[in-house]
């Protein structure tokens, strides 16, 4: 396959619970898939040229400086007309890619909510708390442009946002995180492996978890463990058992519970605590409190580990900034820009993780090379959406070392 072109849609691993596709639906998240790898590259360079020849002159000529933050240049890329259009067909690929995963799981809705309830009830692999409340800064928009959110049912039982979310990443991510869509989860596993051959966690908690993409991978990779993972969301969570059951994964149990709450949970009950690509869709009220409860039930000497885009840092220069933004803006991502805008390592630091503890390591998505050959830039054009990210972490000083 030539290396510049995406992997077709047939290359997703076709686990049991996965819905199936017709030739035109495929087709369709083919032509987006590419489409996605188009606007970002080809196309999408016209964004710095637009900048360069005509937006930042035009600044200048207004200000007599250059831009002092990236809304400034947001500013005035919103007038110029090149950044318009693409913007809009981008926007326009975030609708066409969730209205054809929609339309695929309605029409098989009664068959997946049976499958995913028949695998549940045999696994008991899914605990769900009808009293656990959606966070009004979830329900408040679609993010992503998804119908429902994480978490809105047909009907008693239903999976398909899940469903959706899963048939429909491939095409979000130009294919870029593998068969599973668990190149995140597989590369903090190649991460953890490398950094701490000998370790041997018991017990791990992910934290929004969705569907599992990324917590499947971590709990097959340490069989020993038992995984918690937790999502508000039991649309997404039925999925999730259901397709981890499906996998044949045993050691891992999707529970219905806010990290803003964990009291179900004792002090120091976890030797590692997962976060991935969740932080930046958290209000700045709910993630310090989600940081301080997976602090207290975090085990000294035990790891957390946040998997996220990016921070912006004066080391990033303003217009990548100003890109990495759009999902703000353009994708009802509300807390994405002034997310990554925040020093993450005083947050971490204010909900009890030393500075000297904290570390920031890049990961990169773990994937067969073969059939998702890399992007020629290596997925670096993509701003915001590359399957390259930060992990930022902390292992939690033993007690003697606090008391020392
Ligand atoms: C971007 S998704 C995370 C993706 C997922 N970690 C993965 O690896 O595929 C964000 C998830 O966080 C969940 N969520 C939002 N607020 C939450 C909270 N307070 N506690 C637990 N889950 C929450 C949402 O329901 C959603 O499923």
């Amino acid at each position: 396959m030539a290396s510049d072109l995406p992997p077709p849609y047939t290359a997703l691993t076709r686990h049991p619970m996965m819905p199936r596709t017709n030739h035109d639906e495929a087709a369709r998240f083919n032509f987006l898939t590419h489409f996605n790898r188009y606007l970002s590259g080809t196309v999408g360079a016209g964004n710095k040229l637009a900048y360069e020849k005509r937006v930042l002159p035009a600044f200048r000529a207004e200000h007599g400086r250059d831009p002092e933050h990236r809304y400034e240049i947001r500013d005035g890329m919103n007038k110029d007309a090149w950044h318009r259009v693409w913007s809009a067909l981008k926007r326009n690929s975030m609708e066409m890619r969730q209205h054809n995963g929609r339309q695929i799981v309605l029409r098989q809705l009664d068959e997946l909510d049976a499958m995913a309830k028949q695998f549940n009830e045999h696994s008991g692999m899914l605990e769900l708390d009808p009293s656990v409340e959606q966070p009004h800064y979830q329900t408040s928009v679609d993010i992503h442009c998804q119908p429902g959110g994480y978490h809105s049912e047909e009907r008693e039982d239903d999976v398909t946002v899940g469903a959706n979310y899963d048939v429909g990443l491939f095409a979000t991510t130009g294919g870029a995180l593998g068969g599973l869509n668990d190149g995140g989860g597989t590369a903090v596993v190649g991460w953890a492996k490398q950094e701490r051959p000998d370790w041997e966690p018991k017990r791990i908690l992910d934290i929004g978890c969705t569907v599992g993409h990324n917590a499947v991978p971590i709990a097959q990779a340490y069989p020993q463990a038992e995984v918690i993972a937790i999502d508000t969301a039991a649309a997404s969570l039925r999925y999730g058992a259901a397709r981890a059951a499906a996998m044949g994964v045993t050691n891992i149990k999707f529970v219905q519970a806010s990290g803003e709450d964990l009291s179900r949970w004792d002090d120091g009950s976890f030797d590692w605590v997962q976060t991935t690509m969740f932080l930046h869709e958290l209000s700045s009220k709910a993630m310090p409190r989600i940081l301080a409860e997976a602090n207290r039930v975090l085990a000294p000497g035990g790891l957390i580990l946040h998997i996220e885009q990016p921070q912006y840092s004066d080391d990033m220069p303003l217009f990548e900034q100003f890109m990495r933004d759009w999902d703000a803006f353009n994708n009802n991502e509300p807390f994405w820009s002034a997310m990554h805008g925040q020093d993450l390592k005083q947050v971490m630091a204010e909900a009890g993780f030393p500075r000297e503890s904290q570390f920031v390591a890049g990961v990169r998505a773990v994937v067969d090379p073969e059939i998702f050959p890399p992007s020629p830039d290596e997925g670096e054009e993509d701003f915001g959406r590359a399957a390259i990210w930060n992990a930022y972490g902390a292992w939690k000083p033993s007690e003697q070392a606090v008391a020392a």
